[in-house]
């Protein structure tokens, strides 16, 4: 079932093939219709004939008798449609009969592997890995829904230089006190100490240093240690997941180290594709279109001048991975914006050396910054990067406080609950709503606001509507049920409703969760609108009552799915 828009044109662009092959009909939504189609104005111009004529033509030879009750050219050559009540309501009872809500599976299920969260090792996760971690967790849930096989991966930082200092760090606390401070997450004391120590210290540095060749060879008290800190973080990190309702769990953990024997075949094998240049003692590839300030090409370093190899190396054996091992047509990097080059480096270099087909695609889904009050970073009041966790339970106290101003003697089973709900959903509703390669500003107030565009408002809709059925006793009515859509605000809610699979579809085709929010939101008003001007329960006709009873639980059912979508819990009630 195509959605609304979609239908409609389908079925324009028939008309416009016949005048000319490959015109977009440029359906919209309208104001003065339900949709309008703007594509005869572009072809008019490019023909040299006049629009008016040529939208009358279209609408002259385009079949929409059963799909609307209007069609009228109108203005310098649109043509504004009108759906007509009977094939609304024939959808709408479709979409209430359909578990999945009117909205298709994908037509070319494909694997994709969404690479996201990725926070490092024995230092604490930042604002930047909560965005990762909530995009590419709502992105994952879409893309199931949709029918992909969906292949998480948390690229932790797990290997590299600064395990040296790591691990000399964690002998000289002693290795107890070190697990316990890691397990509280405590990780950015435990990594702020060990590198104080390196600053200071001649002698630790040359520990340190002694360390890192050690664990790059194998030695098996120095590896054992190293997976001490792993250990460690990855259970905390796991904690903050859990807190976060993301679906990643520790198995999702593929981290630096998981590549290390991948990455001397990644030299040889751009060695031997002739694509390797010494340059200052590291071997680089040059991809071409990539260059610095002055116009001279930037090199990608595989393995830098003392041997070691670096994150690039990690990055290509993993594209390498990700294609011959898993098997992806679709790899998505959610990781923040300052990343892109590297990351465009390593697409270029993958495709270079022929590890990443044509057919397979690698997008990196780049976000902007969180700032604080200040449009600054986002930072703690003492200046440090804000711990996930600490932010998180806050989130869900001041919720708690919300939830008990607007119903002081409630508080009843379950609000424990609903406050988690509401505070995490805040949070994350919060991050998703924003275009994701914008900036935005933390601000309790308006993410934890019961009206607007937050996930409070959205889940209190949500409630509301559950809450008609509570009280009155009223049972969902079944999906068959004729819906009348006589008031503008009915026929507007009912619209809203058909939107759904639209907009699943777009948050897939931008990679952008966003779409989807604002689809939930627009619905969410449509809906208040319908609330505030028809009634439902008092409604005097037992049949109208029924029909809009019937697209109150459909608002329902959508809204929770939705929300479902981003990760977040709508409570049955608030
Ligand atoms: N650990 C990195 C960071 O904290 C993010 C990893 C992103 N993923 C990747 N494949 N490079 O910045």
């Amino acid at each position: 079932m195509p959605d609304l828009r979609g239908l409609l044109e389908e079925r324009l662009r028939v008309a416009f093939d016949r005048i000319e092959p490959g015109t977009d009909p440029q359906v919209r939504p309208s104001d003065h219709a339900d949709f309008q189609a703007n594509g005869a104005l572009a072809l008019a111009r490019r023909l040299g004939r006049n629009p008016r004529e040529v939208a009358a033509e279209v609408v002259a030879s385009a079949e929409l008798d059963d799909v609307c009750r209007s069609v009228e050219v109108s203005g310098p050559g649109f043509v504004n449609l009108s759906v007509s009540e009977e094939f609304l309501s024939g959808q709408l009872a479709a979409v209430a009969d359909d578990d999945r809500l009117g909205v298709p599976c994908s037509p070319e299920p494909t694997t994709v592997v969404v690479d996201y969260s990725g926070p490092n090792v024995a230092k604490e996760m930042h604002v930047g890995h909560l965005r990762s971690t909530i995009i590419g967790d709502g992105l994952c849930r879409v893309l199931e829904f949709l029918g992909h096989r969906t292949v998480r991966e948390n690229h932790v930082g797990d290997w590299g230089t600064p395990f040296g200092m790591l691990i000399e760090h964690l002998l000289d606390v002693g290795e107890k006190e070190a697990v316990h401070e890691l397990s509280v997450g405590d990780l950015d004391t435990f990594y702020r100490q060990a590198r104080a120590s390196f600053d200071a210290e001649e002698s630790f540095r040359e520990r340190a240093r002694r360390r890192v060749v050690l664990l790059q060879s194998g030695d098996e008290e120095t590896l054992r240690l190293w997976h001490v800190l792993v250990a460690e973080s990855v259970r905390y990190f796991d904690e903050v997941y859990r807190q976060l309702d993301v679906l990643l769990t520790p198995e999702d953990v593929v981290g630096e180290s998981f590549y290390n024997a991948m990455l001397p075949g990644v030299v040889e094998d751009l060695q031997a594709e002739g694509l390797l240049v010494e340059s200052d003692g590291a071997l680089c590839v040059f991809p071409e279109g990539f260059v610095n300030r002055h116009g001279d090409p930037l090199p990608l370093i595989v393995q830098k001048s003392d041997e070691g190899f670096g994150y690039a190396a990690t990055d290509l054996a993993a594209i390498r991975d990700r294609v011959e091992r898993i098997g992806a047509g679709v790899i998505l990097y959610v990781v923040g914006a300052p990343q892109a080059q590297h990351l465009e480096m390593c697409f270029s270099v993958a495709r270079m050396a022929g590890w990443l087909p044509l057919g397979t695609e690698a997008v990196h889904v780049t976000f902007g910054n969180v700032l604080g009050g200040d449009r600054k970073m986002f930072k703690s009041r003492s200046g440090t990067t804000v711990k996930l966790a600490d932010l998180l339970s806050e989130g869900v106290e001041r919720a708690d406080a919300a939830l008990a101003e607007r119903e002081p003697d409630g508080g009843g089973p379950g609000r424990t609950e609903v406050a988690r709900a509401v505070g995490i959903g805040a949070v994350k509703y919060a991050d998703l709503a924003t275009d994701r390669v914008r900036d935005y500003v933390f601000d309790w107030d308006r993410m934890l606001a019961f009206e607007g565009d937050t996930g409070p408002y959205l889940q209190y809709a949500h409630a509301r509507i559950r809450s008609i059925f509570r009280r009155s006793g009223a049972a969902p009515p079944p999906p068959d049920t004729p819906i009348v859509l006589d008031q503008p605000a009915e026929r507007a809610l009912g619209l809203a409703l058909l939107g759904y699979s639209e907009a699943v579809e777009l948050t897939v085709d931008t990679w952008s969760p966003s779409r989807l929010c604002t689809y939930l939101f627009s619905l969410a008003t449509a809906y208040t609108t319908f609330y505030e001007t028809c009634p439902v329960l008092q409604a005097a006709d037992p049949a109208l009552r029924d029909s809009r009873l019937a697209l109150c639980s459909l608002t329902a059912r959508v809204l929770a799915h939705g929300l479902g979508l981003l990760g977040i819990t709508a409570p049955e009630r608030m």
